[in-house]
């Protein structure tokens, strides 16, 4: 539970609400304003902390200051509401993945949702899912891919069919990382070689999950096989160049980097949107600069 003598990293609430970030939390007000915020996530980071935190993120659950119906829920607390939904059915669905049940139908409403919400805001779900938790940071990055995906489909003009199942990508695209251990997922220390080529290999253990169901498309697989590769083919798995690589991969490739960038993790502050796009046009020849630009629109 929160309480005074913890450093404050990010408080998940727009800055009218509570303004404090990297802070060390040692007054009754702050910590009363930070319950009293619609966050439902604050970051406290471990090491700065006066006091033993357990764990380095928490969940505020004080039932009694949550919106009462769907009708007093403001845009943001809907898709924080979204999110929390979504990344369910992402765990739950993955999970089942894993012990042989893929069911696509159940990706079908989460994809309806990330939609709904990309079109009320993309500002609010970036925002959103900036913030990631080690139990849950691969289904809420999922998401995030998943919405971006979505709008730079429609900004590309691709056919409404393309654009979900890019939808459907997006959420998919690193189902691998289930089959790499915890402790070298969420290592923030240097990697070893094992473990790089650990983590490496998940774009083709998601491939070849995938391959398993006639259901899933073509083009699913082959953004969730291809989603690390690079322009200039310094990327993996097989090291394809730009004439190699469709523009769906290229739409995943830049979303996937874009939300990594954006987010704070328990051993990272996020950039901004701009700091992120900046850093990727500057690398043209790694990532696709047109869809950076595109990218740039989506949050005009
Ligand atoms: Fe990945």
């Amino acid at each position: 539970m929160l309480r005074k003598g913890m450093f404050i990293e990010s408080v998940e609430c727009s800055d009218l609400e509570f303004s404090g970030r990297r802070f060390l939390l040692e007054t009754d007000s702050a910590l009363h304003s930070i319950l009293a915020s619609s966050a439902e996530n604050v970051l406290v980071n471990r090491v700065k902390s006066r006091v033993d935190c357990g764990i380095p993120v928490f969940r505020q659950a004080d039932e009694d200051l949550q919106p009462k119906s769907v009708q007093e829920l403001d845009q943001r607390t809907r898709i924080q509401h979204t999110v929390s939904q979504v990344t369910g059915i992402l765990r739950d669905g993955f999970e089942d993945i894993k012990l042989g049940k893929f069911d696509i139908d159940r990706f079908a409403p989460a994809a309806r949702h990330i939609a709904a919400s990309l079109k009320a805001s993309p500002h609010l779900l970036v925002e959103v899912t900036r913030l990631k938790t080690k139990d849950e940071g691969t289904y809420v990055h999922s998401l995030a891919v998943g919405g971006l995906m979505t709008g730079l489909g429609h900004l590309s003009g691709l056919e409404e069919e393309t654009i979900k199942e890019l939808t459907l990508a997006g959420l998919l695209h690193d189902l691998g990382k289930l089959m790499i251990p915890n402790a070298i997922l969420n290592k923030t220390g240097q990697l070893t070689d094992a473990e790089r080529k650990a983590i490496r290999s998940h774009p083709e253990r998601g491939y070849m999950l995938l391959k398993q169901y006639p259901e899933v498309s073509d083009l699913v697989l082959e953004i969730c096989r291809f989603h690390h590769e690079a322009l200039d083919g310094s990327g993996y798995p097989l090291g394809l160049r730009a004439d190699q690589l469709s523009l769906p991969i290229r739409i995943c490739t830049v979303c996937d980097v874009f939300d990594a960038l954006t987010s704070v993790r328990p051993y990272k502050r996020a950039w901004s949107n701009t700091q992120a796009l900046k850093w990727m046009f500057d690398r043209g020849h790694l990532f696709d600069k047109k869809l950076i630009l595109r990218m740039g629109s989506l949050f005009d």
